[in-house]
């Protein structure tokens, strides 16, 4: 019998966690990044107190209590209010004027994470006085981080991030009009989120839930393989108004997808696209 290699060991032990993963809960981490997906699997070993990720696996499928803490260290919500503010430059430029010729409109904030760049997106249509005409849906598989979006509470020590990024995205006052600050924590407005629904949806799994005018789905795809990728542009195309917008992460583009044909990227785009019209739902 031949030694194996720890490592070696230890991708058969992903592998065997994302067939329980899939089978136990439906979850399907199979088209995950697999250098990242298997940092992330050992980190939450850890964080478990459990010796290897086979025990990890039992404790998956033996306690169902779980998953929702499984899931939060499984995924990386990191994110920032007006995250690469030069795309809400963009979306104030070339987005919003399309979207204030409807009076109704729909926008997918797909993995949102603990909800900063929601609420960006909402400070940016308050201040183009289209946000009464908005619904956005706020979407994450991650419940945790949902939780923390739905409270819109965070660090005091990021505000000064926050109001630069705000201020370098253009906004047209002090982000502090839109927070309370106490002693270490910041408190968005809760008008912010009149216009929000925050729900659990996983884009590996979960299917169209509305006709969106735009969808913001940034630096998700960047953890997926090229066929999960295609799955959910596949997703976002059949979501998607006649000529609707989709962003992407900086780091994302739709350049090796199969579904590269059926989006225009926007000129001077920062992972802009539209759809072309042709393929309306
Ligand atoms: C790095 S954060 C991006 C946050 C925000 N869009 C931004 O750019 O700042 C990636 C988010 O994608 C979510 N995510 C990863 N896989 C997902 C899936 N299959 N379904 C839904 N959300 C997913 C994670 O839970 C995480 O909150």
């Amino acid at each position: 019998m031949s030694s194996l290699h720890p490592s070696d060991l230890q991708d058969i032990e992903v592998r065997l966690f994302v067939q329980a993963m899939q089978l136990r809960y439906g979850y399907d981490f199979s088209g995950y990044s697999p250098a990242s997906f298997k940092r992330r699997v050992r980190g939450a070993t850890e964080h478990f107190g459990l010796a290897t990720i086979s025990q990890l696996t039992e404790r998956a499928l033996h306690d169902e209590t779980l998953l929702t803490q499984l899931i939060a260290r499984l995924s990386v919500p990191v994110t920032e209010m007006f995250r690469n503010p030069e795309v809400f430059q963009q979306l104030r430029e070339d987005v919003l004027p399309w979207l204030s010729s409807f009076p109704q409109f729909n926008i997918w904030q797909a993995g949102c994470a603990s909800g900063e760049e929601v609420y960006s997106l909402a400070i940016l249509l308050e201040e183009a006085g289209l946000y009464d005409r908005a619904l956005i849906y706020a979407t994450d598989f991650n419940e945790h981080a949902l939780d923390r979006a739905r409270e819109g509470i965070y660090a005091a020590r990021e505000a000064r991030l926050f109001s630069e990024n705000y201020q370098r995205a253009g906004g047209s006052g002090s982000l502090s009009d839109y927070y309370v600050a106490g002693y270490d924590h910041i408190k968005l407005d809760a008008r912010l989120k009149r216009n929000i629904s925050f729900a659990n949806h996983n884009l590996t799994a979960d299917g169209v839930f509305c006709e969106a005018h735009l969808i913001l789905c940034r630096n998700v795809l960047i953890y997926f393989s090229d066929s999960l990728k295609d799955r959910v542009l596949t997703l976002f195309r059949d979501s998607l108004a006649r000529g609707g917008y989709l962003c992407l992460g900086n780091k994302e583009s739709l350049i090796l997808s199969t579904l590269a044909d059926e989006f225009k990227p926007v000129s001077s785009g920062h992972a802009f696209y539209r759809l072309r019209s042709t393929n309306a739902v």
